[in-house]
């Protein structure tokens, strides 16, 4: 597509040791960008430059410090020239519960780095460069920013805020420089272990794309809202979770059932078969006009006589064939492999 090549132009990308901020490093400089990654250490941040092409380079800097930031902006007009791509991606959640029992060291260290980091960084780098030149800012939030759900309240407060806050500098800073930010789903990184590592083939079965994200899947979204492909998208957040916002997906994949007569009425198909045979009239012969009448039946009722034997110490031995409906049997295996018993409750979206 026109106008994703980003050769010329050079990024700093916070939290950028793994994950997600290392894909999307990854993704610039295949694009031809020059990129700066950051982490809180030195050596994580230079790790990751070695793993990703080009030209680029890493800074320890912790996210909300002032001065580290500070020299990393410098540093990177000194090496390159530029500072027209700024992605704030490093994000922390260390409060774990109902948000009136976090203390205020959880809220402030919550509140510092998903959402003063940023604050702090394109404060920076509008100063230092894209105020006058040009620029594009991508924030990374959450769909947790955009529904309520247990346990990571606070986390998602922040990340609801920063959803806010990549409008507000959206019209703060135009024309020149493009605010947006990407709201990705679960996604297989570290900071979201405890979302997919037990459960992976639940979450993916609930998201309507059938898995969970990859971190490769926020760094095209990202790479293209820093592009001029995206020159005229400002203050948006991209949401990149494989259809988690739209809702549970099992529901709508189960199988069509067969309603059969028997199914109806409470009839066990076992018991009506073996009354038909004690009265020497075999089950297909009468099946044959009941399959024509009603659709769907006649596989129905030999689906439960398959499995009648073991239904059969539940069914009356008086030959009636009825019983009450107390509940549905679950079918034949291949029937029942195909539809979950039931849809556990809905999991944290992050
Ligand atoms: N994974 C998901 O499902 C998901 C979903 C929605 C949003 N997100 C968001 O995506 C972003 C990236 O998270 P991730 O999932 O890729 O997590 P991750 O794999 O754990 O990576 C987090 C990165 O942030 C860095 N980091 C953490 N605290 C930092 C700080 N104070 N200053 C500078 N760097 C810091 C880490 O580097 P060091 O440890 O080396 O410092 C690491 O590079 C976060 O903003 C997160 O909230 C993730």
């Amino acid at each position: 597509m026109a106008g994703l090549d980003l050769t010329g132009r050079t990024a700093v990308v916070t939290g950028a040791s793994r994950g997600i901020g290392l894909a999307i490093a990854r993704s610039i400089a295949e694009a031809g960008g020059n990129v700066v990654l950051t982490s809180r250490t030195q050596e994580a941040a230079e790790a990751a430059a070695a793993q990703v092409n080009g030209t680029a380079v890493g800074v320890g800097a912790h996210a909300v410090d002032e001065e580290a930031a500070r020299r990393c902006v410098d540093l990177t007009l000194e090496r390159f020239g530029s500072l027209d791509i700024l992605v704030n991606n490093a994000g922390t959640n260390p409060a774990f519960g109902p948000v009136i029992d976090q203390d205020h060291g959880r809220f402030a260290k919550t509140f510092d780095v998903n959402l003063w980091a940023p604050v702090l960084w394109t404060g920076l780098a509008t100063r230092a460069w894209m105020g006058e030149h040009g620029g594009a800012v991508v924030n990374t939030a959450s769909v947790g920013g955009m529904a309520s759900e247990a346990n990571i309240g606070l986390y998602n407060a922040s990340k609801a805020a920063l959803i806010h806050l990549t409008r507000q500098l959206a019209l703060e800073l135009s024309p020149k420089v493009r605010v947006n930010a990407v709201a990705p789903g679960v996604v297989r990184t570290k900071l979201a272990e405890a979302l997919w590592k037990e459960h992976e083939e639940e979450v993916s079965a609930s998201v309507a794309l059938g898995r969970i994200g990859e971190p490769a899947d926020i760094a095209s979204a990202v790479a293209f809202l820093v592009s001029d492909a995206a020159s005229w998208i400002t203050g948006e957040t991209m949401v990149i979770d494989g259809g988690q916002l739209l809702g549970e997906a099992r529901p709508f994949r189960q199988e069509p059932v067969s309603v059969s007569s028997a199914d109806i009425v409470g009839i066990d198909a076992g018991a009506v078969g073996r009354w038909f045979a004690s009265l020497g009239v075999g089950f297909a012969e009468v099946m044959r006009p009941v399959a024509g009448a009603v659709p769907g039946a006649a596989q129905g009722l030999a689906l439960r006589h398959a499995g009648a034997a073991r239904f059969s110490r539940e069914v009356p031995t008086d030959g009636s064939g009825c019983r009450t409906p107390r509940r549905r049997s679950p079918g034949p295996p291949s029937r029942r492999s195909s539809r979950p018993a039931r849809v556990p409750p809905r999991r944290s979206r992050w």
